[in-house]
C-alpha cells in the first residue's frame, strides 16, 4: 500500500510563547518539548534582531523570536525534513519574507552568516537514550554535538550577541559548561531558567541509562518513585575582542 505524506503528516498546536500557532510536524521532525517552551520563555529579542536557529526542528522557536519583532531568521538543521518542514511552518504562517532555511551540519550551510541571536539547541543526548526516545543523538554522552556546535560557533555569532543554550543533567552538562565558559568566558554566561522534569519511564528503568548514571556521567535526581533530570538554560554572551 502507497501512504501518502499528505496522510501521515499531523499538526501540532503550539500554545508557549507568543502562541497558539498550528504548525505542520510530520513524522520523524522533531516534536517541541519542555526544552522548547523553556528556550520560548527565555529568548530575548531586540527589534532588527538576525536570528540563527541550529538545530530548527519544525522552526517553532524561530516562529516565537519572529512574533517577538526579529527582523530575519535564518534556520538550518540536519534533517531534509525538518528543513522542509520549517519552510512550509512559515509559508502558512505569513512569515515566509522574514525567514530561511538550509540543509547541513550545524553552521555549514550558512559560512557567511552573522546572528545577533543564535539559537543553539541541537541534539544534546546520549546515543542509549535515543535509542529508547523520539529524541536525536547527541553522540555517545550527549555532549559530543553541543561541543561541535559551540567550538563551530565562531564568527557566526556578532560581538555582543547572545547564544541560548539548553544543557541538562540527561547529557554530560559539565562538558559542555566547561567548554562554554572557556568560550564566552566566566561572566558571560548567564542560567536565564532552571527547571526539573521526571525522566520518561522507558528511559528511567533502562539499563543503558542505569550504566550512565554509574558511570557518572548522568547525574540524576530521584524524586519519590520517579528520577528527574534538570535543564538549565544559559544565555552566553559574546565578549569583545
Ligand atoms: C532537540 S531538537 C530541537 C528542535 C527545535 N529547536 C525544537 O525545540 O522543537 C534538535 C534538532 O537538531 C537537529 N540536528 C541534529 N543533529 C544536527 C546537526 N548535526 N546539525 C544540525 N541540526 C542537527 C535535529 O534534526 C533536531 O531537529
Amino acid at each position: 500500500m502507497v501512504v501518502s505524506a499528505e496522510l501521515v503528516c499531523s499538526t501540532y498546536e503550539w500554545r508557549g510563547r507568543t502562541g497558539p500557532l498550528t504548525l505542520v510536524l510530520p513524522a520523524g521532525v522533531f516534536t517541541p518539548t519542555h526544552t522548547t517552551l523553556v528556550m520560548a520563555d527565555i529568548l530575548e529579542i531586540n527589534p532588527d534582531d538576525v536570528v540563527l536557529d541550529v538545530g530548527c526542528g519544525s522552526g517553532v522557536i524561530g516562529f516565537v523570536a519572529a512574533r517577538l519583532g526579529a527582523a530575519r531568521i535564518i534556520g538550518c538543521d540536519v534533517s531534509s525534513a525538518a528543513v522542509d518542514t520549517a519552510g512550509e511552518n512559515a509559508r502558512r504562517l505569513g512569515l515566509s519574507d522574514c525567514t530561511e532555511y538550509h540543509l547541513g551540519h550545524l553552521f555549514g550551510p550558512v559560512p557567511d552568516v552573522e546572528a545577533d541571536v543564535v539559537i543553539g539547541d541541537v541534539s544534546g543526548i546520549p546515543d542509549a537514550i535515543a535509542e529508547l526516545t523520539p529524541w536525536a543523538s547527541g553522540g555517545p554522552t550527549g555532549a559530543e554535538l553541543p561541543i561541535e556546535m559551540l567550538e563551530t560557533l565562531g564568527e557566526r555569532l556578532k560581538i555582543g550577541g547572545r547564544l541560548y543554550l539548553p544543557t541538562g543533567t540527561m547529557q554530560a552538562e559539565e562538558r559542555v559548561v566547561k567548554v562554554a565558559r572557556s568560550i564566552f568566558g566566566n561572566d558571560n554566561l548567564d542560567p536565564l531558567a532552571v527547571r526539573e522534569f521526571p525522566l520518561p519511564t522507558t528511559v528511567a528503568r533502562s539499563p543503558a541509562v542505569q550504566r550512565l548514571v554509574d558511570e557518572g556521567i548522568l547525574d540524576m535526581r530521584r524524586r519519590g518513585t520517579r528520577l528527574v533530570w534538570r535543564l538549565t538554560v544559559w544565555r552566553c554572551t559574546r565578549p569583545g575582542r
